[in-house]
């Protein structure tokens, strides 16, 4: 026989265990588990303190969960993209990957790799705090696929403002091919590459390209010649990509060398001084080069102020993975509003929900997002944002290895015409 001392002990010994099991029952079913496999091309200082920024919310809304951070390098993910093709081929899909909206992810939905998250959308109320036109970029059909972490601007010319100065050199809020190659004669004569450029990989040659045809000729051409409804040999375009050419002799002499990481380590060295790349640039000279916004960089932008080159980064839920569920946290964890922001501050890009306050962000930031809500937008090709076919800008960025090295603008005009039209 118990004693009553001992029974109340027992009781309260059980109970502690009974209480010890639900707690436990509550976390779980408060988390998903299981792996989470998170494939991006997010690997230089700014870009993967971002992406921690939404792993380590995942990981605190879901405890039981096992993170795979599955980040391929090189920029704009140069083989990433082709890592991934190999896998998806092979079967071996991971829970959640990085894709552009537009015609990138048209190609996985397409390929019916990717689910519909049009459910989860209304479930969240997510609809009520993207906006309606970017929704509609992951849109297809009627259904949603991705989600946004935030939108990069892509037409931003970085520049390192003692370089410019100790040149007699200021730019406005934009500025004109002249003025630019004015700019370009007083920093050679101060001894510093007015160009800052790391083209190891093609694409950052291909994106000064496609900023400064839109500079050049508009929103409007550059998108109808994406669409083949414009020609590539209409003279205006020839002298935009003449332009193009003159500016590579600005460059600083190892630009083969280089990455877009380098080329930021240049500018904010100030052993060159200008940089055309998306505001990815920005985090990594806040985040990895310790750089202040205004004070030791400035920007400007090649033609209208207004116009808003955009580069989405978003995240798709494998079709086939092992574990959707943890897909749909990951896809959770990136729409949270404080995410939002911590992830925007690291990786450059601005906020985009309707419901969230970009005042702790820099002025570069609170001006893009605010250029991002009223200005003139324009899908990026070199980035996979047009809505055309993969071929379209796989030709232009063979077509500028080819004006490298021949400079024939005219012949360029001649392959994208045959690339749009065809
Ligand atoms: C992505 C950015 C990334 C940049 C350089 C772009 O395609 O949208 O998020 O930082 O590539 O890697």
């Amino acid at each position: 026989m118990l004693s009553k001392k001992k029974i109340i002990a027992s009781v309260a010994i059980m109970s502690a265990a009974v209480l010890g099991v639900s707690q436990a029952t509550v976390a779980q079913a408060a988390g998903v588990t299981g792996k989470v496999e998170v494939f991006s091309w997010w690997t230089s200082g700014s870009e993967s303190a971002a992406l921690n920024a939404i792993l380590s919310a995942l990981k605190k809304s879901n405890p039981g969960i096992e993170i795979i951070n599955a980040a391929v390098a090189g920029g704009a993910g140069t083989n990433a993209k082709q890592v991934l093709a190999t896998r998806l081929a092979a079967g071996d899909t991971p829970e959640t990957w990085q894709t552009h909206p537009g015609g990138e992810l048209k190609g996985y939905v397409d390929q019916a790799s990717v689910l519909d998250l049009t459910a989860l959308y209304k479930s969240e109320g997510w609809n009520n705090v993207v906006p309606k036109g970017l929704v509609d970029s992951m849109t297809y059909n009627g259904k949603t696929y991705s989600v946004l972490t935030g939108i990069h601007r892509a037409n931003a010319v970085w520049t390192n403002k003692a370089a410019l100065r100790k040149a007699g050199v200021s730019f406005g809020e934009s500025v004109t091919f002249a003025q630019l190659e004015a700019a370009a004669k007083k920093l050679k004569a101060a001894g510093i590459a007015p160009l800052c450029l790391g083209d190891k990989d093609i694409w950052t040659a291909a994106q000064l390209l496609e900023e400064t045809l839109v500079g050049e000729l508009g929103a409007a051409t550059f998108n109808n010649l994406a669409a083949g409804k414009a020609s590539w040999t209409d003279a205006k375009v020839v002298t935009a990509v003449n332009h193009f050419n003159t500016m590579l002799t600005w460059a600083n002499s190892d630009h083969k060398a280089l990455d877009w990481t380098g080329a930021v380590a240049a500018l904010a060295k100030g052993t060159c001084a200008m940089n055309v790349m998306g505001d990815w640039a920005y985090g990594e000279l806040i985040v990895k080069q310790q750089k202040k916004d205004n004070i030791d960089f400035g920007y400007t932008v090649i033609g209208d102020p207004k116009t808003f080159v955009t580069v989405g980064d978003s995240f798709v839920i494998g079709a086939k993975s092992k574990n959707a569920a943890a897909g749909e946290a990951f896809a959770k964890a990136v729409m949270d509003p404080k995410v939002q922001i911590a992830f925007n501050k690291l990786k450059g890009s601005a906020p985009y929900r309707t419901d969230v306050s970009t005042a702790s962000l820099g002025a570069y930031q609170r001006a893009a997002a605010k250029t991002l809500a009223t200005g003139t937008l324009v899908a990026s090709l070199v980035h996979g944002q047009q809505l055309v076919a993969a071929s379209v800008g796989q030709a232009f960025s063979d077509g500028v290895t080819v004006l490298q090295a021949n400079k024939d603008a005219a012949a360029f005009g001649k392959a994208m015409n045959a690339a749009t039209k065809g």
